[in-house]
Parts: C-alpha cells; sequence; structure tokens
C-alpha cells in the first residue's frame, strides 16, 4: 500500500474474509469474554480504590487549612498550617489522581459496554440516520486525541438517510479514529472517505502511521489483543467495532502495510438486514 491509494476504493479481498471467520468464532464465546473482562475490570477498580484512600487523606489535610482559618488569630498563622501540610505538592497530586481515577473509571465504562456489545441486549433501536450527524459529533468527542498529531482529511460524498443504531454506529467511528490517532506516531494525516456502493454505503478511515504486520493483522479482532502499552490500550476497540457492524450486517476490510499507513472501511447496508448467522 503506499499513500496514493489510500483515498481509492479497492476490493474486498479474500484474507480479510478469512479474518473475520476464524475471530466470529472467538467473538461469539461470551462466556470466555467474561472471564477477561473480571480480569480487566479488577485493574482500574484497584488504583482507582486506593486513589481515593489518599485523596480522602487530602480532603482531611484541606479542611484543616481551611477550619484554621476560623480558630486562628493571624494570617500567619493560617499560612504556617498551609506550609507545614505542604499545600503545593497535595494540589498537584490531587490534580493528578482525580485525573488518573477518571481515566480508570473511563476504562471501566468502555469495558462494560463491550460487555453490553457482547451479551445479545436488543434494546436498542435502529433509527434512519444522517451518519455525518454523528461522525461529527464522534469527532468533536475524539478532538482532542487527534488535534495535534494527524491532519483530518474529508473525502465526502452525499450519502443517504441509513437504517442502523447510531449509538453503536458512533462507536465504531471513534474506535478507528483513536486507532487511527494512535498509530501516528509524530503527526501525520487521517483520510476519512464516504461512498455509495448499491444497496451500501462505505465508511473509510485511512491513516499513514505506522502500520501492522501480519501476526498483529490476524488478530486485531480479538478482544483484548493490543500491543499498546498498560494503560492506553483495553484491546477492546476492534473487537467493539466488530461485534456492532456484524449485528449491522456490515463488512468491514482492513489493509495495512509496516511503515505506511493503515485503511480500515465498513460497508453498511443502507436498509436494516437481519444479520447473517
Ligand atoms: N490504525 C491502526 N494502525 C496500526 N495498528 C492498528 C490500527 N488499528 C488497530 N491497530 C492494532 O490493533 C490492535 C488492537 O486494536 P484495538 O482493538 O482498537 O485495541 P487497542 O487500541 O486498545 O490496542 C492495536 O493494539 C494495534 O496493534
Ligand atoms: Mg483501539
Amino acid at each position: 500500500m503506499n499513500d496514493d491509494s489510500l483515498g481509492e476504493p479497492v476490493s474486498h479481498t479474500g484474507r480479510e474474509l478469512d479474518v473475520h471467520l476464524i475471530h466470529s468464532e472467538k467473538m461469539a464465546s461470551i462466556g470466555q469474554l467474561a472471564a477477561g473482562v473480571a480480569h480487566e475490570i479488577n485493574n482500574p477498580v484497584g488504583y482507582v480504590f486506593s486513589n481515593l484512600k489518599i485523596m480522602a487523606k487530602y480532603i482531611r489535610d484541606l479542611q484543616t487549612i481551611i477550619d484554621t482559618i476560623d480558630t486562628s488569630s493571624s494570617l500567619e498563622e493560617v499560612k504556617a498550617v498551609k506550609r507545614n501540610i505542604d499545600y503545593t505538592y497535595i494540589r498537584q497530586d490531587l490534580e493528578d489522581l482525580l485525573s488518573e481515577s477518571v481515566y480508570g473509571v473511563e476504562t471501566i465504562i468502555d469495558i462494560v459496554s463491550a460487555l453490553k456489545d457482547f451479551s445479545y441486549d436488543d434494546g436498542d433501536e435502529y433509527k434512519e440516520v444522517d451518519l455525518y450527524k454523528g461522525l461529527n459529533s464522534t469527532l468533536s468527542v475524539v478532538n482532542n486525541e487527534i488535534k495535534y498529531k494527524a491532519e483530518i482529511v474529508k473525502q465526502f460524498s452525499d450519502l443517504p438517510l441509513v437504517e442502523c443504531v447510531p449509538s453503536q454506529i458512533n462507536q465504531v467511528f471513534m474506535n478507528l479514529l483513536v486507532n487511527a490517532a494512535h498509530a501516528i506516531e509524530e503527526t501525520g494525516v487521517i483520510t476519512l472517505s464516504t461512498w455509495v456502493e448499491g444497496d451500501r454505503v462505505w465508511f473509510e478511515v485511512a491513516d499513514n502511521g505506522v502500520g501492522m504486520d501480519e501476526a498483529t493483522l490476524s488478530r486485531i479482532y480479538e478482544p483484548f489483543f493490543t500491543t499498546k502499552p498498560p494503560g492506553q490500550g483495553t484491546g477492546l476497540g476492534l473487537a467493539i467495532c466488530y461485534s456492532i457492524l456484524k449485528k449491522h450486517n456490515a463488512t468491514m476490510e482492513v489493509e495495512s502495510e509496516l511503515g505506511a499507513g493503515t485503511r480500515f472501511r465498513f460497508f453498511l447496508p443502507i436498509k436494516r438486514q437481519t444479520p447473517m448467522s
């Protein structure tokens, strides 16, 4: 793959279909996934809990400082208490502990929502939607992840309303966008393209990031498979995409080359279809 081919339509190859078939077996095993989920949840729960205990101590320290305002006769005395308690350090550490805890809870939310997707909860409603609305709101959510690293190039065509579960398709957009941003080490380009093809629309995210080797490519849809350091990846993004797209009877193609970049493209039926088993 080279940069020139990034925006061009490509045909479906047998290799990608095989990847789907191989991994659909793994996806189907909810029981197996549940064990992994319990394990994955344990880590953020552990550090969020320990952060809460440290923050509780800091809050008591801050209360001591504030209470001194009432009991002391001079501002100097309040300042001395503040210094003794090492307010400057506590202030910074509180912020760090808080943002780490928010990250931990977000990780838990991701995992729980993945679990929800994998269990056959069909409470979510199909609607006829403008995919660009969802895409734009998703882009604003992930903007912070992308803006310092990548220029976003949009090659959009006119799309009809598409019958889908919009929150789920947004989640697919998000996972592909975040992965593309992660794949770019310094700065790069993420190209988003759309097209109508017969009774389907397709959406593509192409990046000129690090790319993947064959061994990585063959495992990307596996739940908890990640090449990212702990804390950066749950390994659930593409597994979630897979399960969502399967429910929509959509297909995904992926092409990647080490050092050149990666292109994910999914084909979504315009009208709701019952997924093939
Ligand atoms: N655009 C991409 N470029 C390079 N590698 C990718 C890309 N998207 C996914 N991958 C690979 O697939 C793995 C699994 O992706 P994903 O399921 O989203 O989990 P996570 O992002 O948490 O690692 C990643 O760790 C990475 O190795
Ligand atoms: Mg991911």
